[in-house]
């Protein structure tokens, strides 16, 4: 994809799209008035007659406005006039993209950047709008036959700046939004594609690849027998029942000389029955999901290495898949992890901990200044902040404050939750230093607490992504989350971005 910027008036624009919008009470955009202008009341006439909503999401298309170069004119809905914020400029663009969807546009000029939006500068108007045109056209269909329903023919986006001194940021940030937009791209694949085909081995491949088209990329993968060799029980106790292999897989991005790395940590389960303590049947096809932190992780780091930002940042990934069989873990068995501590296996369905636990463990050996785990760790997380937050836990309140700016900048929300020594005590066990789960009550913060048993003296947080990762129902689907805050979170500890 292209990117270009331009001051000039969008009644000089020759994109085959421009994207406009017009607020309640029929007040129009800066560029909306322009076109209105030249094409003789044309756009204010439409809204009279009702034929454009200013509602937020709505979306009329135009052709052959007259008097207009363009063949066709988005017409985004905006809401009330001197509101517009960060969610509802996305909102209006993702409406737009959509209805491009299936036209055979090249160009397309988004005009919105000139609104004013609430705490929204030159470089984020850019990238949000980037990364929002990639979400809305992104299309999976690798493993449908016949006629593939990907037809995408946009190569190029532009945006409007006020002045020339906007156009720096406005391109840093369309050259990072296209960043991200890969990443997130990637995790959404991984995410989707299914169970037989994306395994642990099938992840370790694809790292290995990127690392091979990518300058400051190394990959490194461990099998069972060099995990067995390290300590690594805990995590072996979840692959045991299953026949495909489990992998670590390591991606070390080194653009920043001799400091610390950044470390992400990311549940690679590529499917989760439960194990012995089985999942009911209903929905278990989700449960291919739960290699999404995996996924976000590995994006982040596409996003990352291929900005060429001046940092390191390495990647863990313990992948496994969790099955029942005869040979799989039993409900009170005792595992050691590689950290020394025993933990008793009271559900086998609490298994993202386990293999996060010697990832944690194992990671200390890059002495991270960050280190932060990305998972789908539990089905209370998604009762708690339901689809729209994820759960940000740390050992650190700046840490976890800055994850917080970090989704908020982002608009990849988080929230912030409480670690404690009495949700830590729930996980007592009467035989092992821990049970691997905490009761009824509080079962996110608890896994969490589970977590910070194995992050001690590094400076750690958590992110719990259950109920952001994916979309079920009718829209089932990856949804790339949280590829875009794990970025904003690494490129603000490389540079000052706005
Ligand atoms: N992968 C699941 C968590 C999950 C469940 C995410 C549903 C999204 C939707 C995880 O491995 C799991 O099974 N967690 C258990 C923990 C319990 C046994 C303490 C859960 O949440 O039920
Ligand atoms: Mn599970
Ligand atoms: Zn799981």
């Amino acid at each position: 994809m292209k990117y270009f910027t331009t001051m000039s008036k969008a009644s000089n624009s020759d994109a085959d799209c421009v994207i406009i919008g017009v607020y309640n009470r029929g007040k129009l955009c800066t560029s909306a008035n322009v076109i209105n202008t030249v094409a003789k009341n044309y756009i204010h006439n439409l809204i009279k007659s009702g034929d454009i909503s200013s509602d937020l999401g709505q979306v009329a298309l135009l052709n052959k406005v007259p008097g207009f170069k363009a063949n066709r004119v988005a017409v985004a809905g905006l809401g009330a006039a001197n509101s517009l914020d960060v969610i509802g400029f996305k909102k209006a663009i993702y409406a737009c993209a959509n209805s491009l969807r299936n036209s055979k546009i090249k160009t397309v000029l988004n005009t919105l950047t000139l609104e004013l939006v609430k705490d929204c500068s030159a470089y984020y108007l850019a990238r949000h709008s980037v990364e929002t045109i990639h979400d809305a056209l992104y299309c999976f269909d690798k493993v449908q036959s016949g006629k593939k329903k990907t037809s995408i023919t946009l190569r190029s986006i532009g945006h409007s700046i006020k002045k020339q001194s906007e156009k720096l940021k406005a391109d840093r940030g369309s050259q990072h939004g296209d960043a991200i937009s890969q990443g997130v791209k990637l995790a959404k694949d991984l995410g989707n594609l299914p169970a037989n085909i994306c395994t642990p081995s099938y992840l370790a491949r694809v790292a290995k690849k990127l690392s091979t088209n990518i300058k400051n990329l190394k990959t490194q993968i461990l099998n069972e027998t060099e995990m067995k060799k390290l300590g690594m029980g805990s995590f072996l106790s979840v692959t045991a029942g299953a026949t495909e292999p489990g992998k670590m897989i390591i991606m070390q991005y080194k653009g920043g000389g001799k400091n610390k790395p950044i470390v992400l940590v990311g549940k690679g389960v590529t499917f989760d029955t439960g194990g012995i303590s089985l999942k009911p049947g209903a929905h278990m096809d989700e449960m291919k999901f739960d290699m999404c932190g995996a996924a976000s992780v590995i994006g982040t780091m596409l996003a990352v290495s291929s900005i060429k930002l001046n940092i390191n940042l390495t990647i863990v990934v313990p992948a496994v898949e969790n099955m029942p069989a005869g040979n799989a873990t039993r409900p009170g068995d005792i595992v050691k992890s590689m950290s020394g501590q025993t933990i008793e296996v009271l559900n086998t369905d609490a298994e993202g901990r386990m293999i996060l636990c010697d990832a944690l463990t194992f990671a200390r050996k890059f002495k991270p200044s960050t280190i932060i785990d990305v998972a789908t760790l539990t089905g209370a997380c998604v009762v708690a902040l339901g689809n729209h937050r994820c759960a940000i836990y740390s050992n650190n309140k700046d840490l976890q404050d800055e994850i917080f700016n970090a989704s908020n900048q982002s608009d990849d929300l988080g929230w912030p939750m409480p670690l404690g020594s009495q949700y830590a005590a729930q996980l007592n066990s009467n035989f092992a230093d821990m049970a691997n789960i905490g009761g009824p009550g509080g079962g996110s913060v608890t896994a969490a607490c589970f977590l910070e048993k194995f992050a001690e003296g590094m400076n750690w947080a958590h992110l719990d992504i259950a109920g952001v990762a994916w979309k079920s129902g009718k829209q089932k689907g990856s949804t790339g989350r949280p590829v875009s805050l794990l970025s904003e979170f690494v490129l603000s500890r490389a540079q000052a971005v706005s």
